[in-house]
């Protein structure tokens, strides 16, 4: 029997037009633009303002732009799956609230929470339902609004996250393109380094839990980003390897934009030069699930039918992944 391949047949995207750079930052917090640039390579980062204006929005916005690009039939779309950690509200899925808002009627949506690998894994389980013959279009978005738990006190956090989404047409193909193989992992006690206190069922939303600043992002920054760059550069090279690929036959290594510093460690571990590694850290800084599909969106010209992908990301959790694409479009 053939087999069958998801591909992925277009990119949306959306960023917020307000622009927080490191010279405003520097009038918030303890900071400097050269330290900023330095430590992370961040510039600039997107925030969303408006009154009521939700994740959901933001991923509106991107899969109508996919839905335009691709000339898809909203009613066509089978299933819509939504990575983030910042949804709309605990429950309904920020998903459901983007199928109605797109008039995708006829489609099934759900959201996964792992937070900056969760693009990718909803990348492959998306992928699979392709795979399995089961669907035939699947939108696969990731977006946060990371302002919305931020503490713009905090100078360890809030100079590195900004907000954004992208999303992803699925469809499927016979030919020997599309995701090709992924590779996953997650370890729960890597939560004591990266996690939110508040607002889950654990610590209700309480006048205490908010006095505590216990809403915001917690981050032992220099830990994670130890396990970040083994474990990302691990995961890429494990897959590459299982599919025979060398540094040479990757067109385009497609990074968690988390930090430019572990971003250059993991390119190097893979052997990939600088010229091939997709990177747009300086102007949106870390949109948690939102970086590797706006990667693809800013990207999406320079890709051509049949280049190589290798999309990394290490985050929350701690969760991690790598996924061998082989892009479908010129
Ligand atoms: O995407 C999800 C996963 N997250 C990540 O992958 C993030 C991984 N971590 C990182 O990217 C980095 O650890 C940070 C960018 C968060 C921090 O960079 P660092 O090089 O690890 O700095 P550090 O935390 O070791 O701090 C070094 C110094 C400290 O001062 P002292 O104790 O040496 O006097 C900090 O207080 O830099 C200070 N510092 C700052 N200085 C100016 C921390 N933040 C700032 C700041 N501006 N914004």
């Amino acid at each position: 029997m053939t087999k069958i391949h998801a591909a992925i047949t277009g990119v949306g995207g959306y960023v917020p037009d307000y622009i927080l750079t490191n010279k405003e930052l520097e009038t918030m917090v303890d900071t400097n633009d050269e330290w900023i640039t330095s430590r992370t390579g961040i510039k600039e980062r997107r925030i969303l303002k408006g009154e009521g204006l939700g994740t959901s929005y933001m991923g509106t916005e991107a899969v109508k732009e996919l839905l335009r690009k691709t000339n898809t039939d909203p009613k066509t779309i089978d299933l819509i799956i939504f990575a983030t950690v910042t949804p709309d509200m605990p429950f309904p899925a920020t998903a459901n609230l983007v199928a109605d808002q797109v008039g995708a009627v006829n489609a099934f949506s759900y959201d996964i929470s792992a937070a900056c690998s969760g693009f990718i894994y909803a990348l492959t389980t998306g992928a699979k339902f392709i795979e399995s013959g089961t669907y035939k279009k699947v939108i696969v978005i990731g977006g946060d609004k990371m302002s919305s738990i931020i503490n713009y006190k905090d100078r360890t956090t809030c100079i590195i996250f900004g907000d954004g989404a992208g999303a992803v047409l699925l469809e499927p193909t016979t030919e020997e393109i599309g995701i090709m193989d992924s590779l996953h992992k997650s370890d729960g006690s890597g939560a004591n380094y990266l996690h939110m206190k508040a607002g889950g069922s654990r610590i209700p939303a309480t006048h205490a839990s908010i006095d505590a600043q216990q809403h915001y992002v917690y981050q032992e920054g220099s830990a994670v980003f130890k396990f970040a760059v083994t474990n990302m550069a691990d995961i890429s090279a494990q897959v590459m390897e299982r599919n025979n690929l060398k540094g040479e036959d990757i067109a385009w290594l497609v990074p968690h934009q988390a930090n430019k510093r572990i971003i250059d460690a993991t390119a190097n571990r893979m052997g990939i030069t600088d010229s091939k590694v997709m990177m747009n850290i300086e102007k949106y800084g870390n949109t948690t699930a939102g970086t590797i599909p706006l990667l693809l969106w800013d990207y999406e010209k320079k890709l051509k039918k049949g280049d190589n992908l290798i999309l990394a990301a290490f985050g929350g959790g701690f969760t991690w992944g790598a996924i061998y694409v082989k892009w479908a479009y010129n």
